[in-house]
């Protein structure tokens, strides 16, 4: 959580840092700010501008700003320690060195007893304050940001991502990390160190990610990378394939908008590289794990946060039906805790559209320590769990920015559809024949994604009735039960209202309770096995006065009887409805959100990277 963007170089750094964090507010929202070095060149001093609330806030305040410096830092927060207010706004300067934070420091109660014993005078309730009043003591000594750095590091504990800079060094910033992301844009006569490369990309286009425990000096244009005990190290440029232009809105009044009309592109570009259109055949070439690798695997665990999480549920239904193979799905943070039981064998799946939440890193880093093999299906390249595992499929989604999952989703639930047919095709239960129908099937889901899309208008005309109730429950059954959690999640996130989701055969078993004329019930009931059952169910709730909104196949007369509004999609198969039935379920959280003036691509106590735990 929380943006971090640095910039040295001949362009105003206002401009470069102001736009940058713009484009990391998905990552944080309560506070920003700037510190820029400004005044005569031979006596450069650090002036900071914060501000509370969103980032337009600051940049209000920075309208009639002018520095005449070229090296500057920036933050946009998102609350761990301390209230959201312009006082525990970043950056925090203490004898002219100032440092942006991005993470916890857990051992902040002993260094601040120890600096107020010192009699440091402490203005904020952050830990990362105490940083700076750290750094500060250090080039007193030194005379020297980067010495002073490796000093204070054996004395942090936690996760941090931190960039620096000094006033008496205004050709120098200095960024170093443990856990939590950051990235050097190496331009052409031009640093920016930013948490993401959304901020870099419309500078340049080479990146050098550091891992953690590494110091990255930038020092005028040039940027030198050391570990932790000060040895220098020899990192790989890493060229980014994104354009500028994909993270703007184009035309949609908002990102997340814009990425569900992606969708079908985003399941294009997430099944294409492992296609082989002659033969109809799923082939894993970059993979990074083995045929007989992928063979001896008799337990898959899949692990995961929110939506990626539901995305992983959803993946286990198809893996067991087609491959037969034990799947155990987990979220992260209780999988992380509970001292799971990780057999020999066993392959641990990790979902993370940001490659950077910090369950499912330690997660995937636990299942690693007990022998399990991993493989991460990740959508940003090169991010830390990406990094982290033996094997890896890319969502190819392109940059997601509204905080609400969307994009990610689907190619997750396609990539899904791909590795079910390859371990069953291992596994000897998915012959050729079965293969290349599902191959065809996929390769047509994009179309019928657009078809999907073009209801949009009464998708806005159903949304808009969720308002007048208390509830709402979505429900499904088997592969659509994980579609009825993701649907409440999107409601709650969005629209801030009350939705439960729930399987469909649990209903008697209490939520049935809840239900009278005040409660929607969404059932999301395509014609699959479960059509009949689920139909059953819905026939429960609506006996006892609940209002029905149904998402099935075609044209259901049957369905249409029952229900007081019908969400229709096409024709597919038991495994692609799911992603058919994902868009009218996030349309409708986005519609009723959006009418109840909400803020759609920054709910509010959110961040879109939850590089916490
Ligand atoms: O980046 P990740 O996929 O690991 O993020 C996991 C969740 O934080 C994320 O899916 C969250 O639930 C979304 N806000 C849901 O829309």
């Amino acid at each position: 959580m929380c943006g971090i963007v640095g910039y040295l170089g001949a362009k105003d750094p206002k401009e470069v840092i102001v736009g940058g964090l713009k484009r990391l507010e998905y990552r944080g929202y309560d506070s920003a700010g700037v510190a820029i070095l400004d005044g005569p060149k031979s006596d450069l001093k650090i002036k900071v501008v914060r501000a509370s609330g969103k980032l337009s806030e600051l940049s209000k305040k920075l309208e009639t700003e002018k520095f005449s410096g070229h090296l500057g830092i920036g933050h946009t927060r998102w609350a761990t320690h301390g209230v959201p207010s312009e006082r525990n706004a970043h950056p925090h300067t203490v004898g002219g060195v100032s440092l942006v934070h991005n993470g916890i420091i857990e051992n902040y109660q002993e260094i601040k007893a120890e600096l107020v014993r010192a009699g440091a005078e402490i203005k904020s309730d952050t830990d990362s304050e105490l940083v700076a009043h750290l750094l500060a003591a250090k080039v007193k000594e030194t005379g020297d940001l980067f010495k002073a750095v490796e000093l204070i590091l054996p004395r942090l504990t936690g996760a941090y991502a931190i960039l620096a800079m000094w006033e008496k060094q205004p050709e120098v910033m200095v960024a170093f990390k443990n856990g939590p992301p950051l990235v050097v844009g190496v331009g052409e006569k031009e640093m920016i160190v930013a948490s993401d490369v959304q901020a870099i990309i419309s500078h340049t286009n080479k990146v050098v990610y550091l891992d953690d425990h590494e110091i990255a000096l930038v020092k005028g244009s040039e940027l030198q990378m050391f570990s932790a005990s000060g040895h220098p190290i020899k990192k790989e440029v890493t060229t980014i394939n994104w354009s500028a232009d994909q993270v703007e809105k184009a035309g949609f009044k908002h990102f997340m908008l814009k990425e569900i009309f992606e969708q079908p592109r985003a399941v294009a570009n997430a099944i294409a590289p492992h296609i082989d259109l002659e033969k109809k055949t799923v082939e894993f070439k970059d993979l990074g794990l083995t045929s007989d690798q992928l063979k001896s695997i008799e337990r898959v665990f899949i692990v995961a946060c929110g939506t990626s999480f539901y995305a992983g549920m959803a993946g286990r239904y198809m893996i067991e039906e087609l491959s037969r193979v034990a799947v155990e799905c987990d979220i992260a943070s209780e999988f992380r805790y509970r001292n799971p039981v990780i057999p020999k064998n066993s392959l641990v799946i990790t979902v993370s559209q940001s490659g950077e939440t910090a369950d499912t890193l330690a997660a995937i880093r636990l299942a690693k320590k007990s022998g399990a093999l991993t493989l991460s299906i990740c959508n940003v390249r090169a991010s830390s769990i990406d990094r982290e595992a033996h094997g890896r499929l890319y969502m190819n989604s392109g940059p997601e920015i509204g905080v609400a999952s969307t994009k990610a989703f689907v190619s997750t639930l396609a990539i899904f559809n791909l590795l079910a047919i390859k371990f069953g095709q291992i596994h000897g239960f998915v012959g050729a024949d079965v293969q290349a129908t599902a191959v065809d099937a996929l390769l047509g889901l994009p179309a019928q994604m657009e078809t999907v899309l073009s209801y949009d208008k009464f998708f806005a005309e159903s949304a808009i009735k969720l308002k007048a109730y208390r509830g709402i429950l979505f429900m499904g059954r088997g592969i659509n039960y994980p579609i009825a959690l993701e649907g409440a999640l999107k409601l709650k996130e969005l629209a801030y209202m009350h939705a439960e989701g729930y399987a469909a055969g649990e209903m008697k078993h209490g939520p049935l309770a809840l239900i009278d004329e005040r409660m929607l019930i969404l059932m999301v009931c395509p014609s699959d096995q479960n059509y009949e059952k689920t139909l059953s169910n819905l026939e429960e709730a609506r006996a006892r006065g609940g209002k029905i909104v149904s998402i099935g196949t075609g044209d259901n007369h049957e369905l249409k009887t029952v229900s007081d509004d019908y969400l229709a999609l096409p024709k597919a198969s038991w495994m692609l409805n799911p992603i058919l039935a994902a868009i009218p379920v996030q349309l409708l959280a986005y519609h009723v959100a959006d009418a109840m003036g909400h803020d759609v691509d920054q709910p509010r106590n959110l961040a879109k990277s939850v590089t916490v735990e």
